[in-house]
């Protein structure tokens, strides 16, 4: 690992260390939750894996290995929020924008660094959601760890949502070359697809949102999604940081009734669910 990397992984874990002291610094509650996330964190910056784990993530860095150094052209719909000073218009976020770039690319923009992967993959390893969903598949790295971490859970399943088709097909071979029968894929528009994937699968335990980083989207996703958590639930979102929209997005979603308590990892947002009202959908 070269010096550059190195550095990148120790701000980030500094992050990591910060926003977890500042968060329990804000409740005095230290109930089995709060300690689930504190000891998810505290193993990602401590990398501790057990060897059980670390064959599985050995597994799928080798996918990422291979992704990064793949030229094969794809061609990408792209439904999110473009760049960070993007200001897309909603119909052109609903229209999607098109264009080609090869597999190593996109792996390397879109997919989540090991780092973050194994933060998901431990907070999945201690509160084992039966039922968990991602916003934003790509080519399956973050899907991979967290499918992974219900499999050696010996509990739960997947279901990854993905707007573009020929990536989406790529994330389906790399869970087969895992041989994951936990992680489902479904392609199409967030938008199109959530209701019915929420309506059909809920209560719902843990979301990774990882995907169309706009913050009216993002509060909607969030508002979509409430009434289907289960009553104590996990919400980790992605790229809080990303833009001042983002920012924005988080700010509110954490005033909600419902957080209990809000991690702000400075990349990452983890919010642990309790819900105050029974809201309908469950
Ligand atoms: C940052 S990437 C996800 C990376 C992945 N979670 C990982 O770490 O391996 C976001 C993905 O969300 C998809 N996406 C963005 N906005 C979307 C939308 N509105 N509907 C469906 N898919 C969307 C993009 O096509 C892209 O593949």
């Amino acid at each position: 690992m070269n010096l550059k990397n190195s550095l990148r992984i120790f701000q980030w874990k500094f992050w990591m260390y910060r926003g977890l002291k500042k968060s329990l610094r804000q409740t005095k509650q230290r109930d089995n939750p709060v300690i689930k996330i504190n000891k998810a964190v505290y193993e990602t910056i401590y990398n501790r894996i057990s060897p059980e784990e670390k064959t599985w993530i050995n597994k799928i860095e080798k996918i990422r290995t291979n992704l990064n150094a793949d030229k094969t052209p794809v061609s990408i719909v792209d439904f999110g929020a473009g760049k960070p000073d993007s200001k897309r218009s909603e119909k052109v976020m609903a229209e999607g924008i098109t264009h080609s770039a090869t597999i190593a690319e996109t792996c390397k923009i879109a997919s989540k660094p090991s780092v973050w992967a194994l933060l998901l993959f431990k907070l999945i390893r201690e509160f084992k959601p039966q039922t968990a969903i991602e916003l934003g598949t790509c080519l399956g790295i973050s899907a991979s760890y967290q499918a992974v971490a219900q499999r050696i859970n010996q509990q739960g399943r997947l279901i990854t949502l993905e707007g573009s088709g020929e990536i989406a097909e790529l994330a389906k071979k790399n869970f087969e070359s895992l041989r994951l029968d936990n992680v489902s894929v479904i392609t199409g528009r967030f938008n199109d697809t959530l209701p019915a994937v929420l309506e059909t699968n809920h209560p719902i335990d843990y979301v990774f949102i990882d995907g169309h980083h706009d913050e009216q989207a993002t509060i909607a996703y969030f508002e979509n999604l409430l009434p289907y958590l289960s009553p104590q639930s996990l919400l980790v979102f992605d790229d809080i940081s990303w833009s001042k929209g983002m920012r924005k997005a988080w700010n509110k979603i954490i005033r909600d009734k419902n957080v209990k308590l809000a991690v702000d990892l400075k990349m990452v947002g983890i919010c642990l669910i309790e819900k105050k009202t029974i809201l309908t959908g469950n």
